[in-house]
């Protein structure tokens, strides 16, 4: 099997890791890839967004398979393009995409759906006044969204009106966040925990894996701005088997269902981005692809052939395919930058890699990293991008998963090197 991995992160180096695992024998590719991904797949420099070279690259390597890690060529249309070509690619195509794509649809689909989710209005560029007439009428808190893709920084929790409003002028007046902006959603405010809940999905059946959570602010306890994700665990305690089988069963299942009754049948890994409220699981957002951090932890308490698993994905045949899970847990720490998610610097070289890599039930999976020198000196690795590199640990239960994870986060180093020190905290209390 030759296979393509589209992307550069530690999602896409956990994919790697989950295939090279898999019986038999694959060649793999990923473009761009980073330092980790090359150690076990040939890195091809094309961008995760430019659609036409990986349709080219593809056709002239004989891919067999293609999984596209990250949402942006999937809401540009990439499986659309690979089906006409008559290629196999794990990810939905750009209508189905637009769950992610375009909140104004992922919220107006969850309504005529009647999926659980926060009470919302949509608003267009030219109606900043009904926007903000809204808003003040229902007051605060009050969660306002740019529709479009805006890189994980489009949603603004506001705690007061006044501030509400001023998001808005910022979106809707001043095109703040561009054309992601140029539509926005304005919701209710939930309350509770957040789990992050991954079903593979061939078009009719589905298959979840170890629902997940997530930590998006840069803080511990959870402070500071969001940031892509500074860690993750799976399981979650929090998410009994009653919850998990209601998620399935309002969420899940009827999403699924009305995809293909709306003509768009979805075909990829679905992301629910849950709020677990007192009156039962919400949807907050769905994305079209597996979560990083999350990855980085769903897919090593993966027990099934991951290949076969996202094959059925791609191809059809997830049916009676039971994907068995691993016992235990699984905790994944990040290692930044300093100054991410603002600004920061890199090419400092990290150190302590290969002591953390020999530390027991322990994968370094790498974000931003590349191979590089500095002056004068041998090619290391060095740093080469805000979330640097995920350390996850496994063991029998979460604590036995965060002490091996945490102990070998403790041999790495970089300058400026930043982490959370609380992942997994919410996890061991409940
Ligand atoms: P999103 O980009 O929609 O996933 O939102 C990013 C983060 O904002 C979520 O992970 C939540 O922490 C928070 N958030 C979004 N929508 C809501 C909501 N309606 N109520 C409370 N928090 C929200
Ligand atoms: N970890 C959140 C995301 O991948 O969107």
């Amino acid at each position: 099997m030759r296979i393509l991995i589209i992307g550069s992160g530690g999602r896409e180096h956990a994919i790697a890791h989950s295939l090279s695992a898999s019986g038999g024998k694959h060649t793999l590719f990923a473009a761009p890839g980073n330092g980790g991904i090359c150690e076990m797949a040939s890195t091809v420099p094309i961008r995760a967004d430019d659609i036409e070279n990986l349709v080219r690259f593809a056709r002239a390597e004989q891919i067999d398979l293609t999984i596209a890690g990250p949402e942006q060529p999937l809401v540009l249309g990439i499986a659309d393009r690979f089906d006409e070509e008559g290629m196999a690619i794990m990810g939905p195509s750009a209508a189905a995409a637009r769950l992610e794509g375009s909140k104004a649809f992922a919220k107006a689909f969850m309504q005529r759906r009647g999926i659980p989710t926060a009470q919302y209005r949509t608003f267009g560029a030219e109606e900043y006044d009904q926007a903000a007439a809204w808003v003040r009428e229902s007051g605060a808190p009050v969660v306002v969204k740019a529709s479009g893709l805006a890189a994980g920084k489009g949603a603004v929790v506001c705690a007061t009106v006044d501030e509400a409003v001023e998001t808005l002028r910022f979106m809707l007046r001043e095109q703040g966040f561009g054309a992601a902006g140029a539509e926005v959603v304005v919701e209710e405010y939930m309350e509770g925990e957040e789990a992050s809940l991954f079903a593979l999905c061939d078009g009719e059946d589905y298959a979840l894996l170890a629902p997940a959570q997530d930590h998006k602010r840069v803080g511990e306890g959870d402070t500071g701005p969001n940031t892509g994700g500074m860690g993750a665990y799976a399981p979650v305690p929090v998410v009994t088997d009653d919850l998990l089988a209601v998620a399935r069963d309002r969420i899940v299942a009827p999403t699924l269902q009305g995809m293909v009754e709306e003509g768009y049948p979805y075909r990829g890994v679905l992301y629910c981005g849950l709020m677990l409220t007192a009156d039962g699981p919400r949807v907050i957002e769905y994305n079209c692809r597996f979560g990083d951090p999350e990855a980085q932890v769903v897919l090593p308490l993966l027990a099934s052939d991951a290949l076969e698993a996202f094959e059925a994905t791609a191809r059809g045949g997830l049916g009676g395919a039971t994907l068995s899970l691993k016992p235990g847990a699984a905790a994944c720490v990040v290692l930044a930058s300093g100054g991410y998610p603002g600004r920061y610097e890199t090419g400092f070289p990290i150190r302590g890699l290969d002591k953390a890599r020999a530390e027991r039930d322990v994968l370094v999976f790498h974000a931003g990293t590349a191979s590089g020198r500095q002056e004068g000196g041998p090619d290391e690795l060095m740093t080469s991008g805000g979330r640097v590199l995920g350390v996850t640990g496994l063991g029998g239960d979460l604590r036995e998963a965060l002490d091996r994870a945490y102990k070998a986060a403790g041999r790495i180093s970089f300058e400026n090197m930043q982490f959370r020190r609380d992942i997994g905290k919410r996890g061991l209390r409940s």
